[in-house]
């Protein structure tokens, strides 16, 4: 075995939970990940990553004000925007993913309650017991959240590495008054995302299916 073969057995035993066991984490793993995490790089060294992370407690009342202010909104605002179109191949890929998701849970195509109702599920970050609220301050522009992305990525392979079940959630960004009106998010910061940690509940059918990856020649041109 290489170190990159550990690599990959990490990074390939990671995928989105979407369905959680109640009972927390032990404080000490919360902040094994997040300071592993802090070895990611950025550029200048800025670390803009920020991040709030809840316990119970503090997690229900959160998911309480975001589920009233998606139930009620209708419409998101998300203080970074979300992309207006998947042109393709983006569309399929995300066709492809949003189908394998509602047939685990065997939720019919047209069924337009059940998918809100699934819909509605990340909004309580899918009962996970702790969620991270991850902000950067918006004055670094674009490459900021770049650094942020890539330490995002470190979170979750440091959390795989423990055996903590993760989802990254940028649908909790869409609703960023609800967040500010419960956090001390400062007002420098944009909110980006969320990030759902816990254990995985296991046989539960929105966590039995796995995305695929195209080639890397898709991806990558190599001269
Ligand atoms: C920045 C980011 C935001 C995401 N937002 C959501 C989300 O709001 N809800 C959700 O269920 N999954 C979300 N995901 C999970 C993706 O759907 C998932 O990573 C993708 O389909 C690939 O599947 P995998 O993570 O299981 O490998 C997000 C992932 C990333 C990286």
């Amino acid at each position: 075995m290489t170190e990159l073969d550990d690599l990959l057995a990490t990074w390939r035993a990671r995928t989105s939970v979407r369905a959680f066991r109640s009972e927390p984490l032990d404080r000490g793993v919360l902040e094994e990940i997040f300071s592993a995490a802090q070895a990611a790089p950025s550029w200048c060294n800025v670390q803009p990553w920020r991040a709030i992370v809840t316990s119970p407690p503090r997690t229900a009342p959160l998911g309480a004000a975001l589920v009233r202010a998606a139930s009620g909104q209708g419409f998101l605002a998300p203080e970074v925007p979300f992309p207006k179109e998947y042109p393709s191949p983006h569309r399929e890929h995300r066709a492809s993913c949003g189908k394998a998701l509602y047939r685990a849970m065997d939720i019919a195509r047209d069924d337009q309650a059940a998918r809100h109702d699934a819909w509605l599920r990340n909004f309580v970050f899918f009962d996970a017991p702790h969620v991270a609220i991850v902000t950067y301050d918006a004055r670094l522009g674009p490459y900021g959240a770049l650094d942020v992305g890539i330490w995002l990525g470190y979170v979750l392979t440091a959390a795989t590495a423990l055996g903590v079940a993760t989802c990254p959630m940028a649908s909790l960004a869409g609703y960023p008054k609800a967040l500010r009106a419960e956090l001390p998010i400062p007002e420098t910061d944009v909110i980006l995302c969320g990030l759902a940690l816990g254990h995985a509940l296991d046989g539960a059918p929105a966590n039995a299916f796995r995305t695929t990856r195209e080639p890397v020649a898709a991806n990558i041109t190599f001269l």
